[in-house]
């Protein structure tokens, strides 16, 4: 089973930023959505480019390349040119940091 990664302190991720970080070679970004927090591979599924640089808008991320929309929740595409989602990791909060787990393998 793979293990938790810090990624950030929870207290320097307010509401509606992100932070990436690089987990077993993957590159990964964590939102804070109203208290919450979520994490999705950073590279969008239709060519690439790195999904958290674009706006987000309530719980989506809009690719800053072509437009495609996608859920931060879950990663699911909801607009094309994208049309498979992305990959979504598990987050946790132990102490002051904010973790994610690369379970693909596990
Ligand atoms: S690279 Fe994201 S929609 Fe094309």
């Amino acid at each position: 089973m793979s293990d938790w990664i810090d990624v950030i302190e929870k207290d320097r991720l307010a509401p509606g930023e992100h932070a990436v970080a690089e987990i077993d070679g993957v590159e990964v970004a964590v939102f804070n959505l109203n208290g919450a927090y979520y994490a999705i591979e950073d590279v969008c599924t239709h060519d690439g480019a790195e999904i958290a640089s674009g706006e987000l808008d309530g719980d989506e991320i809009v690719c800053p390349r072509h437009g495609s929309r996608f859920c931060i929740r879950n990663g699911k595409v909801l607009t094309p040119p994208a049309y498979e989602d992305i990959v979504c990791f598990p987050v946790r909060v132990k102490g002051a940091m904010i973790q994610v787990r690369d379970d693909r393998w596990d």
